[in-house]
């Protein structure tokens, strides 16, 4: 059997960071409480359920303001209709406490990186909060200051109005909104060592047990493919089987979706075709979506996105960065 590149070893509970379960509680709380959002009208879950596999079964996301849930989640109607689709397809959340993931969104515009003191390169720059316990965790923040994803538009809420200041502006506020709450204020206390009462809770400790709580209840490395590479040869049927020699060998997929987490973690051009309004740059003349260009401002970049891991990618359609693919 030709195989163009070496298979990779199989993924273990080594691979992962550690998080702890208390704090994974209250972040289980959390991803499914619309307090976090500007208007109290979406979730963290209403984008990313475990029904439609951590995603939302739509090409492209319905935010706040929306109604339903899932394929049959709509934009609404007449005065209350939103303005805009999220420009990008809701990736699933499978296996993001890897130790060694280091890019997050299709662009890559968080990363892991010396850029400023925070370790972080991130939307935020300078102002991005310290102590996150992962880059899951600092990526989790970022929904809530986004407008059209949690937010809401100027003038509708505290939250939006105070993004409108400076990035960082609204993290306290939410942060206050959530430890007001006797019972979340509690579980913080006893949850995490540094805290000694809820006036102390940050938005740090709740990014942290949301990716406590995704981390963990999201980890995948069970399927028949994971068997297959640890040696059990009737792990995959002969149908799969051939896939798999394909992947790994003539088709090359494997030179992108390589290692254990099947992505090379860089961004390459594939020429999906262009769906919805894109991720347009302010002063782009025209709509369009230029990928890791976006971020980098590198012309070499354009339109390149992040590969994705693949793992369970069965339950995530559509698929691509704007999900231009439905099935
Ligand atoms: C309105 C829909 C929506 C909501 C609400 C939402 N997300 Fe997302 N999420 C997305 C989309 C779309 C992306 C991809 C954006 C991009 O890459 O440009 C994304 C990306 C992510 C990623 C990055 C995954 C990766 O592989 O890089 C994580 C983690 C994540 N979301 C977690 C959360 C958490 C935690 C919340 C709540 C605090 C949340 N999301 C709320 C739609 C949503
Ligand atoms: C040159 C690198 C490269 C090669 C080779 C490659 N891919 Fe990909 N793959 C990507 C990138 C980058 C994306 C995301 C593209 C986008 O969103 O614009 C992607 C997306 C995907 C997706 C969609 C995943 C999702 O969650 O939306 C699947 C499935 C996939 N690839 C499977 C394959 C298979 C099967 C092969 C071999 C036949 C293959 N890829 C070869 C880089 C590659």
């Amino acid at each position: 059997m030709a195989q163009a590149t070496s298979l990779p070893e199989p993924l273990t509970a080594d691979d992962f960071l550690p998080f702890d379960r208390q704090q994974a509680k209250i972040g289980q709380l959390l991803f499914y409480d619309k307090i976090l959002s500007g208007n109290r009208n979406i979730a963290c879950s209403t984008c990313h359920h475990p029904e439609f596999g951590t995603s939302d079964g739509l090409s492209l996301g319905i935010g706040e303001g929306g109604v339903g849930l899932g394929p049959t989640r709509t934009a609404g109607t007449g005065d209350d209709r939103i303005k805009k689709r999220i420009p990008r397809n809701a990736p699933g959340l499978w296996n993001l406490g890897a130790k060694d993931l280091r890019v997050f969104f299709h662009d890559g515009r968080l990363s892991v990186a010396e850029t400023f003191e925070n370790g972080f390169n991130s939307p935020a720059e300078e102002w991005l909060p310290e102590g996150f316990n992962s880059i899951l965790a600092t990526q989790a923040i970022f929904p809530l200051v986004a407008q059209f994803e949690m937010a809401g538009n100027p003038k509708e809420n505290e939250i939006a109005g105070a993004i409108h200041d400076r990035i960082d502006a609204a993290w306290p506020i939410l942060a206050k909104r959530v430890r007001v709450i006797p019972e979340y204020g509690e579980m913080f206390v006893e949850a995490f060592d540094h805290i000694n009462s809820p006036d102390q809770v940050t938005i740090t400790e709740i990014a942290n047990a949301l990716a406590a709580f995704m981390a963990l209840e999201w980890t995948s490395y069970d399927s028949p493919f994971d068997a297959y590479l640890s040696g059990e040869k009737e792990a995959l049927t002969e149908a799969q089987k051939r896939g798999f020699l394909l992947f790994y060998g003539k088709a090359n997929c494997a030179a992108c979706h390589s290692g254990k987490l099947m992505s090379d973690q860089r961004f390459h051009a594939l020429g999906l075709p262009p769906f919805g309004p894109g991720r347009t740059r302010r002063f782009d003349p025209m709509v369009r979506d230029v990928g890791r260009m976006g971020e980098s401002d590198q012309l070499e970049d354009s339109y390149r996105f992040r590969t994705p891991m693949l793992r369970n990618v069965a339950l995530t359609a559509p698929y691509g960065h704007n999900g231009a693919y439905r099935r």
